[in-house]
């Protein structure tokens, strides 16, 4: 049971509020002006305070900075009749735990209820970490240690006595990037320069100068020598991202590099050498792109010497833990913020989701959860509400009118946050007058 104190001028709020949350079993006191509630507070013991901005006497937001300059402050939701920009950033800026505009709608003033007790509750555990600590000192710390990742630290370590190069496969977001970089610090050239080029993000015509640079008037506008990111690199690394994207005449203009290490710039005469170590990245098939001509096979074979499969989240769920724990340290130290609790569910649910985007879509999902989180804590609710959000394909659609993909939305979107309504209609975007007509209109309920 807990102890919810009501602050409010108007004696019809404070019976109807004081009959709503006694029947769900809290013991309520009521406070009709401020001075009375302060008294109320210095005899102590209350988890939440529901409190009205504008009182007879003091100003609700004076109230709300005094409860907070004590010690274990009970959470506070403000209400307010005013739809005022000003207050409502000053309130949370003061650390309120929500802020409700009246009408009061019962159901989303019991559900911030809900939600800060459970924030209490979660408060008082010890901290799932996520301190401004560790990877600070280590930048670029790739975190695992499911079986795949110890299996790639091995090969990034068998890496560093030579200068092989080294092709890097993974879906989108699962850390190819990183592990390229990993490669390079590892190495016995650690110093040289570590060169990116982004196949995909260079227009044909720039590509090959770009790669291997051009001699000064070698094309209309190459006014200046200019030397490329080969040369660039020295005895470092040139990272090849997308190499899938990498246009076939200069696919084979790079095989020619790999077999003599020997280049010309665009218009150039001299053959220029370069022992940089190639590494490059795809989240491409380039075994199917090589057998429908697209991707130079030479050159495949030549890259895939050395292969490291980046393995989606989904295959070594085990590092989520770890890694969740690794991204709100980060998120932390970025933000300012000091989120370092999780509820009790939040790991295992990050743990069953799919995570098509993988390490960089858990990475946004917790700064969302950051942002969201009031106080210290990161709360299961917040979590489904993310994760709906970004999940929004709905599933076994027959046909896919307009309706249709509403109506099955709309259930898939109740479904997953368990009919919670006020819940639903945020995720949705929609008030909760909207969400419960189309209800109506589809017929929609609980499933058995
Ligand atoms: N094992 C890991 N430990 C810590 N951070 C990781 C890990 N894997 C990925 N990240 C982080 O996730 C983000 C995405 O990683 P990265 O850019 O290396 O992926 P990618 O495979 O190159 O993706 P894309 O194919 O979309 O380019 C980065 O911020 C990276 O630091
Ligand atoms: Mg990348």
């Amino acid at each position: 049971m807990s102890k919810i104190l009501i602050v409010d001028d108007e004696p019809s709020i404070l019976e109807s509020l004081e009959m709503f949350f006694s029947e769900k079993g809290h013991l309520v006191s009521l406070a009709g002006d401020g001075r009375t509630a302060l008294g109320q507070l210095d005899s102590g013991g209350q988890d939440i305070v529901v409190l009205d901005v504008r009182l007879p006497d003091i100003n609700g937001l004076d109230i709300l900075a005094r409860i907070q300059n004590r010690t274990a402050p009970p959470k506070v939701i403000m209400i307010t009749a005013y739809q005022d920009m000003h207050t409502t950033i000053e309130a949370m800026k003061r650390g309120a735990f929500d802020y409700i505009h009246k009408p009061l709608d019962a159901e989303e003033l019991e559900q911030s209820v809900d939600k800060a007790l459970q924030v209490l509750a979660v408060d008082s555990q010890t901290p799932f970490t996520g301190e401004p600590a560790g990877d600070g000192l280590h930048p670029g710390v790739i975190v695992g240690q499911s079986r795949p990742m110890l299996e790639i630290f091995k090969i990034i370590g068998l890496l560093c006595q030579n200068q092989a190069s080294v092709l890097i496969q993974g879906e989108t977001g699962t850390g190819k990037e990183l592990i390229a970089r990993s490669i390079h610090r590892n190495s016995l050239f650690a110093d040289e320069p570590f060169v990116t080029l982004d196949c995909s993000a260079v227009v044909e015509n720039l590509m090959e100068s770009e790669l291997f640079g051009h001699e000064k008037g070698a094309f209309t506008g190459a006014v200046q020598a200019k030397p490329g990111r080969i040369e660039l690199a020295g005895r470092g690394t040139l990272f090849l991202d997308e190499i899938g994207e990498l246009p076939l005449a200069l696919q084979g203009k790079l095989l020619g590099f790999l077999e003599r290490r020997e280049y010309y710039r665009v218009g150039g005469r001299v053959p220029l050498a370069s022992h940089c170590r190639i590494i490059a990245a795809t989240n491409r098939d380039l075994t199917a792109m090589a057998k429908d001509g697209r991707f130079k096979e030479d050159l495949y074979y030549r890259l895939k010497v050395v292969t490291i499969n980046a393995p989606p989240l989904r295959e070594r769920r085990s590092d989520i833990h770890l890694l969740a724990d690794h991204f709100l340290g980060k998120i932390n130290r970025e933000l300012g913020t000091a989120v370092t609790k999780v509820q009790e569910g939040v790991i295992q649910r990050l743990a069953v989701h799919p995570w098509t985007g993988n390490v960089r879509e858990l990475a946004n999902v917790l700064v969302e959860a950051v942002v969201r989180a009031r106080g210290r804590v990161i709360l299961l609710d917040d979590v489904e509400d993310i994760l709906a959000l970004n999940h929004a394909a709905p599933e076994g659609l027959n046909g896919f009118s307009l309706p249709n993909v509403e109506r099955e939305h709309i259930r898939f979107t109740l479904e997953r946050l368990g009919w919670n309504r006020t819940r639903a209609s945020r995720a949705l975007g929609i008030s909760m007058p909207t969400l419960r007509s189309k209800i109506r209109k589809y017929q929609l309920a609980p499933a058995e």
